[in-house]
């Protein structure tokens, strides 16, 4: 295989140090603006799906609900409706851009500040909301919030974690994200329940909760040394790269760092520079990464779960019930890539988690289609409803030790320090904008496309699994400031990488060219 070639120039070289019980405790504070963005995910399609709320905000859908005979396939479809979900998405790809600007000049833990602080008022506003517009302004804060914290806090993880850790910690952010969305589904299971019809307000407010935590977390978090040094301050960030390490002996990493921040402070403008020849693989990355990662499908199971287990003809009570199974498998899952990523690497957990989605989702489409056809009408019976949660169960497994941590973590680790923060700032903002449409086509996608959506999915899950195997380098284990010598050592993106553009210590870039400093990480 083409990837196969590739090298990982680092060969699980690592510098001095272990992992201190500081470095765990502030990547677990960090980690939980994750909940914010999973809280969110996960409350919208229970909210939507509960009548006082449809009832109040948007009483066609809940007319047309009522109307026996109504085509399953279209029940929901409403382009208001879907407006609720996901104008949050727009709000955190705009929102992303400025927080790259205060990421780099102010440092990662106030835009995580920010993000949990306009958070907070945008759930105020939400469970307070009288109408549509106080909805959907409330969404919109959320969704600044969401673009603050999902730019800052994976690349916090990941310029904190000792290389060979990395993995591990970052995908810490993703655990959160998916005990967010486990905690909103239980929460909607609950808050359903409640007689007085009032269940959605509580549902909605209680994203206070992660949103304090984060808030209150962020005011005692660090500054990473990489950002120290590259505002300015070159003893603090030695004595913070020390301190977070455990050691005294930092010379080499502390090195790599100042050679990184040097090269940082050349570059007046990250937005410019990121287009440069010599950065071609890292935005590519930057934007083919989150595009799949949202094309997967995932969050038509995510927004839409006990939408869609009503669609399938599953009461109620049976519709959330199964959204909190899949939210299970969905945290469950996220631990396997945790103690995995950094041994068996990147690029295997992309390529197994890619064919596992594939198969689940032929299976899928083919019993829905089976049961359902075209038309939209029938029953079905309890043990063939069991066996759909199952294989979408098996589907969200497969997302969630590959696409999903895997797609915030490789593209936090793969940038240079002068375009770090502009690159995360596009792999939020493009992942923002196709979780933007997928929230807002799905219902009307379902409505047309019928079973054919999961066929639809499938197809693309194909082309990301074939993008990885020849395109990604595996990256585990290498120091993130070393990360050029993985692309210039990769048989098609060394060809955009001079020598010239190689600054790193040592006599890697020779290494590298040979092919020697290597371990064949996926060989
Ligand atoms: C994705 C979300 C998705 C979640 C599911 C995240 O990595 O960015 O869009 O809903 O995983 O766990």
């Amino acid at each position: 295989m083409a990837g196969g070639a590739i090298v990982n120039t680092g060969g699980g070289k690592d510098y001095p140090g272990k992992l201190t019980l500081f470095v765990l405790l502030t990547c677990i504070v960090a980690a939980t603006g994750g909940l914010i963005f999973g809280y969110d995910i996960g409350i919208s399609g229970g909210v939507t799906a509960m009548d006082p709320f449809l009832k109040k905000f948007f009483p066609e859908v809940f007319r047309k609900k009522q109307e026996a005979k109504t085509n399953q396939y279209c029940k929901y479809d409403n382009q208001l409706l879907q407006t609720f979900t996901s104008s949050l998405y727009l709000a955190a790809l705009v929102a992303s851009i400025f927080a790259a600007t205060v990421t780099r000049v102010l440092g990662r833990k106030w835009s995580m500040l920010v993000g949990g602080l306009t958070f907070l008022v945008g759930a105020a506003l939400n469970g307070a909301a009288q109408n549509v517009a106080m909805l959907i302004i409330g969404r919109i804060l959320l969704g600044i919030g969401v673009g603050f914290a999902n730019q800052s806090v994976p690349v916090y993880l990941s310029e904190m974690a000792p290389a060979r850790l990395r993995g591990m910690l970052n995908i810490g952010f993703q655990l959160m994200i998916t005990i967010g969305i486990l905690a909103a589904e239980l929460i909607n299971y609950g808050t359903n329940k409640i007689k007085a019809g009032y269940g959605w307000r509580v549902s909605l407010a209680l994203a206070a909760v992660p949103a304090a935590i984060i808030t209150l977390g962020s005011l005692f978090l660090p500054d990473t040394p990489n950002s120290l040094l590259e505002r300015g301050h070159p003893e603090e960030a030695r004595r913070m790269l020390r301190h977070i390490r455990g050691t005294e002996d930092i010379g080499e990493e502390y090195a790599d760092l100042v050679a990184a921040s040097e090269e940082a402070r050349q570059v007046q403008h990250p937005w410019r520079n990121i287009v440069k020849r010599r950065y071609r693989a890292q935005l590519t990355m930057a934007v083919m990464i989150p595009f799949f990662q949202q094309l997967t499908g995932i969050n038509v199971i995510m927004f839409y779960a006990p939408v869609l287990f009503e669609t399938l003809g599953f009461k109620k009570d049976a519709s959330l019930m199964s959204s909190v199974i899949t939210g299970l498998v969905n945290v469950f899952a996220t631990v396997v890539s945790i103690v995995t990523v950094d041994r068996v690497g990147r690029r295997k957990l992309f390529l197994q988690g890619g064919a596992q989605m594939i198969v689940c989702q032929l299976v899928v489409g083919t019993l829905i289609a089976a049961k359902f056809g075209t038309s939209g009408t029938g029953d079905i019976a309890r043990g063939y409803a069991a066996v759909v949660v199952v294989f979408i169960c098996a589907y969200v497994a497969g997302f969630a030790w590959s696409w999903g941590p895997l797609g915030w973590l490789v593209p936090s680790e793969i940038f240079p320090l002068e375009i770090r923060p502009a690159g995360q700032s596009i792999n939020v903002s493009v992942n923002m904008f196709f979780t933007f449409c997928i929230a807002q086509a799905f219902l009307t996608m379902l409505c047309h496309f019928k079973f054919g959506l999961f066929y639809f999915f499938a197809g693309w899950v194909v082309i990301m699994t074939v993008f990885i195997a020849l395109f990604l380098p595996e990256t585990k284990n290498v120091p993130i400031e070393e990360m050029v010598l993985v692309w210039k050592s990769h048989w098609f993106w060394k060809k955009f990488i001079a020598d010239e553009d190689v600054h790193v210590g040592g006599n890697h870039l020779q290494m590298a060219k040979n092919g020697r400093d290597t371990k064949g990480a996926d060989a």
